[in-house]
């Protein structure tokens, strides 16, 4: 038997966002499967007890500062993470903020902000990656984390909806692009996953309201992410390019 196709030993792997929730969880899951991980945030001390933990794992992992809105900031993240790991061969597209509220009162800064944080910094940083990978004419896989709010109006979610729509189209865009240079890419749309950030809501009755709409009837879990991640990450899905996966619980189903 070969090396299997989920096994990421030796790959190099960013991962931006990694200081907090999904992106966190992630960096550990590849981690674990054996990459080398580069854990992009604005700030490098948030990333030190993800870092330690992979490497009590006996893993390796490396804090990089990385700002997805800044061309500069990823620029130089690239540069670091190339001299102390190699070359970057998967990128998890996972920094991002959420915005809700009703379309009339989103404000322009707040959509401004949104929309730099969560398309042009995906593209962004996916533009530095591809650029890279093909110079080296190494290919690689993007991994991008959307959400089932760009695959369907919710209340509140116009603005946040519309970013993650548009990294959904990007995600098919890019693919179609870059497969000439051996690039595939692809998404995860979790449906909603508990955080420190909105337990509290969901204990109240319109959370709970919510969750009772889920066909699961239950909230996400970080560890409900793990098997598409390894998949998409990875050469086991090697002829996989320009989709999304939701991961929901059935949300996507829930009746109109
Ligand atoms: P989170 O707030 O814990 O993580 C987002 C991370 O992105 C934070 O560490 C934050 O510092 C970082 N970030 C924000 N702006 C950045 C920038 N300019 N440069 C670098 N890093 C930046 O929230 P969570 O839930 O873990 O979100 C991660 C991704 O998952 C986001 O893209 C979010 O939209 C998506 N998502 C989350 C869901 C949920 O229910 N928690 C559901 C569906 C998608």
């Amino acid at each position: 038997m070969g090396q299997r196709a989920d096994d990421l030993r030796g790959v190099v792997v960013l991962v931006t966002g990694a200081s907090s929730g999904i992106g966190a969880h992630c960096a550990h899951v590849l981690a674990v499967a054996g990459a080398t991980v580069a854990l992009g945030a604005r700030r490098t001390d948030r990333l030190s007890a993800g870092v330690a933990a992979i490497e009590g794992l006996g893993g390796r992992a490396h804090a990089v500062a990385l700002d997805v809105t800044d061309e500069a900031s990823i620029e130089a993240a690239y540069t670091e993470i190339e001299a102390t790991l190699g070359s970057v061969k998967v990128l998890v597209n996972n920094a991002g903020i959420g915005t809700a509220g009703p379309a009339m009162d989103i404000t322009r800064s707040a959509w401004d902000e949104l929309m730099a944080t969560n398309v042009t910094g995906p593209w962004l940083v996916a533009r530095a990656f591809a650029r890279r990978a093909k110079a080296a004419a190494h290919g690689g896989t993007i991994v991008n984390i959307a959400s089932i709010a760009g695959l369907r109006s919710g209340g509140g979610l116009a603005a946040y909806g519309a970013s993650k729509a548009a990294l959904i189209h990007l995600t098919q865009s890019l693919a179609g692009e870059w497969m000439r240079y051996g690039i595939r890419v692809n998404a995860i749309a979790p449906g909603y996953i508990k955080t420190d950030m909105n337990a509290a809501f969901f204990e109240t009755a319109a959370g709970q309201a919510l969750i009772a709409r889920i066909p699961q009837r239950r909230l996400g879990r970080f560890e409900d992410l793990d098997g598409v991640l390894l998949l998409l990450a990875s050469e086991a899905s090697a002829y996989i390019t320009g989709v999304t996966i939701p991961i929901d619980g059935g949300h996507l189903l829930a009746s109109m």
